[in-house]
């Protein structure tokens, strides 16, 4: 049998993909959509056995947020601190892979790195019970929609939306892969004065990255002098990721790192989507901290 690596099994998880339609593709748990080539009503019961850990470094983000930059970042931080490397064979995010998972999470060692879209109420409640720290990434919901389109679209093996049309609106209605940006980013700014809890943003990081890897150090504990944060800084700029992204993720590198900018949803917002997107964001987040941290004015203003 070949031997199991991470691009393996991303590859693997993509061949699933060919052929199938939307339909196929996504399936309903508990009132959520996820895809089906990775994600199985076995693997969310077999996740209730998952037990995290007080060391574990949770981060969480909407699809199409930035969580890949976030694992690159905070892998970098265990490497340079601890000078070891762990070798990662799984399917980066929690809720995906096979049930067998859990068990072989339980052999891995301290600090583990705990990825996951799931929304904050899916999450298992054994991060929280164990007081694990949980890193939270959000971007404003232009990019990631307009992000999240491209990625099927561009993406040979996952289906492709007939149009921006129709995925603009199952975004809108939250009938797309982990659900609702809306649920999601609201039920986040009910808990973002939590203890263990940091969000961060997109934008915050791409605006400065060393400030964005500094705090995520020090909210982790990771003891890295200025040239170290600096170096992992570098290591983690979009051009450097986007480099070595053939090598790290397979043949999807260059489409998962496709872009990296901010305001790419002019291309693809009309007048009537941008009401819409503006209408929702009002309605759900102005005011709010996260609304507040989102500057959805700067970013997202036509
Ligand atoms: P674009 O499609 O707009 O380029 P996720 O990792 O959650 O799937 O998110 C993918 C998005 O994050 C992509 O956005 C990708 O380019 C962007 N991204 C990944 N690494 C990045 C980096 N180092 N700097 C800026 N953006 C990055």
């Amino acid at each position: 049998m070949a031997e199991k690596t991470f691009v393996g099994e991303i590859e693997k998880a993509l061949e699933k993909t060919k052929g199938l339609d939307m339909n196929e593709l996504l399936f309903s748990y508990r009132g959520t959509l996820y895809p089906s080539t990775v994600c199985s009503a076995e693997m969310f019961q077999a996740l209730e056995t998952f037990e995290s850990r007080i060391d574990d470094l949770v981060l969480v983000s909407y699809p199409k947020c930035g969580i890949h930059w976030l694992i690159q970042i905070v892998n970098d931080l265990i490497a340079t601190t601890s000078k070891t490397k762990a070798e990662n064979t799984e399917l980066p995010f929690l809720e995906c892979g096979d049930p067998e998972k859990y068990e072989r999470m339980k052999k891995l060692p301290s600090p583990r790195i705990v990825a996951t879209h799931l929304h904050y109420n899916h999450l298992p409640k054994t991060i929280f019970k164990n007081k694990a720290k949980v890193l939270v990434l959000f971007r404003n919901p232009k990019d990631t929609a307009a992000s999240f389109f491209q990625f099927h679209n561009n993406v040979p093996s996952i289906p492709s939306y007939n149009s921006w049309e129709e995925f603009f609106q199952q975004f809108m209605n939250g009938q797309v892969g982990w659900g609702s940006y809306f649920d999601q980013a609201v039920t986040w700014n009910q808990h973002i004065d939590d203890e263990n809890v940091l969000i961060l943003t997109y934008e915050e990081l791409k605006q400065d990255l060393v400030s964005g890897v500094k705090q995520m150090a020090e909210f982790f504990g990771f003891m890295a002098t200025a040239e170290q944060i600096q170096a992992i800084a570098d290591r983690a700029s979009f051009e450097a990721m986007r480099e070595r992204s053939q090598e790290t993720h397979g043949a999807v590198g260059p489409l998962l790192f496709r872009k990296g900018a901010i305001g790419d949803w002019k291309d693809l917002f009309n007048d009537e989507q941008n009401k819409e997107m503006d209408a929702k964001f009002k309605e759900c987040l102005t005011g709010t901290k996260l609304g507040v941290k989102l500057k959805y004015d700067v970013y997202c203003k036509a």
